[in-house]
């Protein structure tokens, strides 16, 4: 038997550039949110498209103060002033910020609430100012919270599978179109997410074209099958709407059944309800699903 996991679910969307990651995390957000999930969206892409791709207008998105920007907060938190961290700065390695979302979060709609990452581009990784220091702890403090589900929006690419995310992001769904070189760094980005300790990580194939020949070609071509490192594929189909909406393509959720939505749906009940990753000697591949 499955063991009940802890209340709520904690999901990160990476994959390749302008794959549609964004219009798929706010998509997502939207349903569960509409299904009486307390949903909290959190963009952690320094180029901050989610509170437009969730319908936030402009004039408040353009309020929007991101995490890593909040000095006052920053100090509060780590002890240190933004900009002026030097050589025998003090942090406070964990801040204490259970208060992140309450103070930072800006509520979009019933049941579903954005935070603003605001990421701090880390050249070498071997930065330790005090914004990353307190973007790393709000994401692992994230990891911990029940009764409600998370949605992680990243930057594209695959470096931020850090040490944060391992604990308690227990989904990772992974965005591709059909090119070989997205389902390239999809496949990567699994190998990585599974490397953190995510024990589930799905295929989300994007625009996908009827026939599926190209999915096909990439195993064959790369000798990996996706059932060997997926837990499941979706495909999405393109969705001409998106287009009208842009920016905010979240809408479609609210007036439009499509292929696209009755696929993102589905994806949203996948998530809320994942299948069971508590035997000891799970494999992922095994539960291989299609859920067009
Ligand atoms: N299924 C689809 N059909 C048609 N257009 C789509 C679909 N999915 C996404 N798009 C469009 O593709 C563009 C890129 O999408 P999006 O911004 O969600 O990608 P992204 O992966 O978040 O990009 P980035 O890497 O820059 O963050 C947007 O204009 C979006 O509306
Ligand atoms: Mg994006």
């Amino acid at each position: 038997m499955c063991q009940p996991q802890s209340p709520g679910f904690r999901v990160v969307i990476t994959g390749k550039g302008g794959v549609g990651k964004t219009t798929l995390t706010s998509c997502l957000a939207t349903v569960l949110a509409r299904n009486g999930i307390n949903v909290l969206a959190v963009d952690e892409d320094p180029q901050i498209n989610l509170p437009n791709a969730l319908g936030v207008g402009f004039e408040a998105a353009s309020r929007i103060v991101p995490l890593n920007r909040h000095a006052d907060y920053i100090e509060e938190k780590t002890g240190i002033r933004p900009g002026r961290s030097g050589w025998g700065a003090m942090f406070k390695l964990n801040p204490d910020v259970d208060d992140v979302v309450s103070r930072l979060g800006l509520r979009v709609a019933e049941n579903l609430n954005l935070l603003v990452m605001g990421t701090v581009k880390q050249a070498g990784g071997g930065c330790l100012c005090a914004e990353n220091v307190l973007l790393d702890a709000t994401i692992r403090h994230l990891a911990l919270r029940g009764n409600e589900a998370i949605l992680l929006d990243t930057q594209a690419g695959m470096e931020h599978f850090g040490r944060a995310l391992a604990k308690g992001f227990g989904q990772c769904v992974v965005v591709a179109d059909s090119s070989y070189n997205a389902l390239s760094v999809a496949s990567h980005s699994a190998a990585l997410a599974r490397q953190s300790g995510i024990p589930l990580v799905y295929l989300v194939v994007n625009r996908v074209l009827p026939g599926g020949a190209r999915l096909a070609r990439f195993q064959l071509e790369s000798s990996q099958l996706f059932k060997d490192i997926f837990d499941a594929v979706i495909e999405l189909p393109a969705e001409p709407q998106l287009e009208a909406l842009d920016p905010h393509v979240a809408r479609i959720m609210d007036y439009h059944r499509s292929a696209y939505t009755t696929a993102v749906t589905r994806l949203a009940s996948l998530l809320n309800s994942p299948p069971c990753t508590c035997t000891a000697d799970h494999h992922h591949g095994h539960s291989h699903q299609h859920a067009h």
